[in-house]
């Protein structure tokens, strides 16, 4: 039975009077999602207050988030095959020589010596249309261009300013309007590739400042670089071995879902099985899309209608690529090839081979990648039809080549999986840094304890929709909660949000 909230106030407000806590507690913190954000809040928590007991509670049966990848053999039926990426494949920005700043995620990579190879996302291409190879590349560079002066030209807002511009009011500001279906799809390459959403629903400064702290070294970024995993034992090995170095299997429960969470004198979190676990605080490290999708129940005092409306607000993006492995390579030597379709911008426009010397030579895989409202529709479409598109497509692009039945063919939904609903989340136009503030802020247990706090790629000002992102999320949230814990500051808002207000 739940307590009305006054009640429930009074009771916490008792019950955290108490020296000690009584302990029908199954640990002090409930760390909810076993992703990157979760198992980096756990390091966190293990290294600053070795006495605080947490647990971390994940639907599947392994840790790893959206690092997922599945197997697809050798087209010789030799060797151990591939470890196909359904998720995340890329560390971002890696270091610069001569700057201090190095991307953490690259860091546990180089660590726990994840294979991975630059992607030369300009310097490896190869263009087609629906009439076979085309030579569009210069419109590349043309839009690469317009992308750098649409960073450096975003309009900073304040916090409370509604920032409503979006990335294509930037582009229109610039005399960048690509009409052409050759220069569409080099602009949509150059940004619904990397923010699975178009120009028109992504804000202007958000994506600029992401770009910068990512990718720019004089702006607090990284590098330049991208580094793809080719890795047999997937990009997930980073993270597996860097929790394997410090958590105890009984800090971890596996195949357990979330369904509900509610609060009385501390976190109470019930389990799909009917289970109840409680504790002191959690950190929920859900998706974007898994906060808006409704399947885990929240006490009002947790979700209040001011955090509910900025978790709507926000966007989570789709990206999705779809695999295929032939027995022989027929395709482009470069890395990567964009279609261009007569009809619709971004219809199966981004290729990479990954039978490539480079990469995975002799594997006969290649993947298309889809995104935004054109992955809505494939995660939708009945597989069969997919891949009908799909090699209709390579037709088009190889007029002159009896496309054979491939031997493999994959396509990961992560849209409807109830576990994600989308890939990575995105910063609409019109969505305010207050907003976003609202998003990130802790709730329950009012009287400024937090009992739960939200981390994960999509609270990330900086740094959403990366693996980075959810690095850092995860970090802050943890130390945040221990200066809390431990009586100090990590108590207070970091932003003045009331979310009480409404
Ligand atoms: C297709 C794709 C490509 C991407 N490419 C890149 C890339 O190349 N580089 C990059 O930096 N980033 C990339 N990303 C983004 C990156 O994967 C994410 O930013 C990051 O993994 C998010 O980590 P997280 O901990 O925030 O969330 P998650 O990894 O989603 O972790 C949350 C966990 O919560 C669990 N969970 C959800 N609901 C429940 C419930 N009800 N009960 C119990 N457990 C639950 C989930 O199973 C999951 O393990 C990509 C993502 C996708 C999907
Ligand atoms: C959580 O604590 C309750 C009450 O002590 C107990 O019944 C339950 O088994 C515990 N669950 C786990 C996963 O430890
Ligand atoms: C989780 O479930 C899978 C099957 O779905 C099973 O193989 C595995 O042993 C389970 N793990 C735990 C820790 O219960
Ligand atoms: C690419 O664009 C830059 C300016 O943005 C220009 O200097 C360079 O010559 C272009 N290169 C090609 C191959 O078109
Ligand atoms: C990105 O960095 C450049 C160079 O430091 C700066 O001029 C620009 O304003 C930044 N853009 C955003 C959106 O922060
Ligand atoms: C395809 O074949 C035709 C006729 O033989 C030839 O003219 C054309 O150049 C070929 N196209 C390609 C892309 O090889
Ligand atoms: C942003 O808000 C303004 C004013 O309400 C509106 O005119 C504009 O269409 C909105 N832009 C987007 C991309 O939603």
């Amino acid at each position: 039975m739940r307590l009305p909230l006054l009640q429930i106030l009074a009771t916490s407000l008792l019950v955290s009077a108490l020296p000690t806590p009584p302990s029908p507690y199954n640990a002090t913190v409930l760390i909810l999602g076993g992703g990157v954000s979760g198992v980096i809040a756990a390091r966190t928590l293990h290294r600053l207050s070795p006495s605080t007991s947490f647990l971390i509670v994940e639907a599947r049966h392994e840790l790893g988030g959206r690092l997922q990848s599945t197997r697809f053999p050798s087209p010789s039926g030799e060797g151990e095959g591939y470890a196909v990426e359904l998720g995340a494949n890329w560390v971002h920005g890696t270091q610069t020589l001569g700057f201090e700043q190095v991307n953490p995620v690259w860091e546990m990579v180089k660590q726990w010596d994840v294979q991975t190879r630059v992607s030369d996302y300009y310097g490896s291409m190869t263009t087609y249309d629906h009439t076979g190879e085309a030579a569009y590349l210069p419109l590349l560079n043309d839009s690469l261009a317009a992308y750098a002066a649409l960073v450096a030209s975003a309009p900073l807002p304040g916090l409370q300013e509604p920032g409503s511009a979006s990335a294509r009011d930037g582009y229109d500001s610039l005399g960048y309007t690509p009409r052409t279906p050759h220069e569409q799809v080099a602009e949509y390459y150059t940004f619904d590739w990397e923010y699975a959403d178009g120009p028109e629903r992504t804000s202007w400064w958000a994506s600029g400042v992401s770009t910068n702290a990512t990718y720019e070294p004089t702006a607090g970024g990284f590098s330049r670089s991208n580094h793809f995993s080719i890795d047999p034992r997937g990009f997930s090995h980073f993270l597996k071995s860097e929790a394997g170095s410090f958590l105890d299997p009984t800090q971890v429960l596996l195949n357990s879902t979330v369904t509900a969470q509610g609060e009385e004198t501390g976190v109470e979190v019930t389990l799909a099985n009917g289970e109840v676990l409680r504790a002191e605080y959690a950190v929920c490290t859900f998706s974007l899309g898994v906060l808006q999708g409704g399947a885990v129940e929240w006490d009002a005092g947790l979700m209040p209608p001011r955090k509910k409306e900025a978790v709507e607000a926000m966007s989570m993006g789709v990206f999705t690529k779809i695999f295929l492995q032939f027995s022989q390579k027929f395709w482009f030597d470069t890395e990567f090839a964009l279609y261009a379709d007569p009809q619709e911008r971004g219809r199966y426009a981004v290729w990479q081979s990954l039978d490539h010397p480079e990469f995975w030579p002799g594997s006969g895989v290649l993947f298309v990648t889809v995104t935004g409202d054109f992955a809505r529709r494939v995660d939708a479409m009945p597989e069969e039809e997919v891949k009908a598109e799909v090699l209709d497509v390579l037709g088009k692009m190889y007029p002159n080549v009896t496309i054979p039945e491939p031997m493999a063919f994959h396509i990961p939904h992560w849209l409807s999986d109830p576990l994600f609903r989308g890939s990575y989340s995105n910063w609409p136009a019109n969505f305010t840094r207050e907003e976003h503030g609202i998003l990130r802020a802790k709730t329950g247990g009012r009287g400024g304890k937090g009992r739960v706090r939200f981390a994960g790629e999509h609270t990330s000002e900086r740094w959403f929709g990366f693996l980075h992102g959810a690095y850092y999320e995860g970090m802050s949230a943890a130390e945040e909660m221990v200066e809390c814990i431990e009586g100090g500051s990590g108590c207070e808002e970091v932003r003045d949000f009331d979310l009480s207000d409404d």
